[in-house]
């Protein structure tokens, strides 16, 4: 299969699209109360799973968009941003689907029913474990952290691109 040299407009709205329901999903999980034990999740633990769950459907169709669509790194580059921008963007597949799986996990060990944005019950990947269920969540919580780390470098290296080599690389994910 030949490259593309260009995004399409379903690589940028599955894109962009990614971007607006991580923003919202962090901050519902820093805004939502604390979880203890007996706690039954309320609303917005109920639309934090749910948008997480949407998240994983959203990444896993990006993938496979991806793999059947694959994009030419600018040629432009050196070689050395070829490789690390490649390597940053599989990456960020890897820790998106990390976070919501073990999310999905840690979930599933507190033994909770959850339905999907109130429509439909939610099928879990466990049942109750409160061992299990807390080492878990402090994996949901290093996957959370470490994908922000990363999202972070890969925005931090979007403006150097627009404001110090001032080159075109931004221009390839923007309408048009
Ligand atoms: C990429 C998607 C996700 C992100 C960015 C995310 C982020 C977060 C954040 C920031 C917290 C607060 C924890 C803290 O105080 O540090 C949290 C907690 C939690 N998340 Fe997620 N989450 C995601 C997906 C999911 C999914 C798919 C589920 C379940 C199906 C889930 C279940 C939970 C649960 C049960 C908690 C409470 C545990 C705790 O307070 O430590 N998350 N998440
Ligand atoms: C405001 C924040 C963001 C900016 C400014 C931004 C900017 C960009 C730009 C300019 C590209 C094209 C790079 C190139 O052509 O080499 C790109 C690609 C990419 N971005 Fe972002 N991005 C942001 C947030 C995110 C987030 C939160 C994710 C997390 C999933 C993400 C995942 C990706 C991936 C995976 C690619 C490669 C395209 C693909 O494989 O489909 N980006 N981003």
């Amino acid at each position: 299969m030949t490259d593309r040299l260009q995004y399409g407009t379903t690589a940028k709205v599955f894109h962009w699209l990614s971007v607006a329901l991580l923003l919202v999903q962090y901050l519902i999980g820093w805004l939502m109360p604390d979880i203890h034990r007996g706690l039954k999740p309320g609303a917005p633990m109920t639309l934090h799973i749910s948008s997480g769950i949407l998240i994983l459907l959203l990444i896993v169709f990006r993938f496979a968009w991806r793999l059947t669509h694959p994009v030419a790194p600018e040629s432009s580059l050196p070689p050395w941003q070829r490789m690390s921008s490649e390597a940053i963007h599989w990456l960020l597949y890897a820790l998106v689907l990390a976070t919501t799986v073990t999310g999905w996990v840690f979930a599933s060990f507190r033994g909770w029913g959850v339905s999907f944005f109130y429509l439909f019950p939610l099928p879990m990947l466990g049942s109750e474990n409160a061992a299990a269920g807390e080492s878990i969540d402090g994996l949901h919580q290093a996957m959370e952290w470490a994908l922000l780390a990363v999202i972070g470098l890969h925005a931090a290296t979007a403006l150097v691109h627009i404001f110090i080599y001032r080159d075109r690389i931004m221009q390839r994910m923007l309408p048009g």
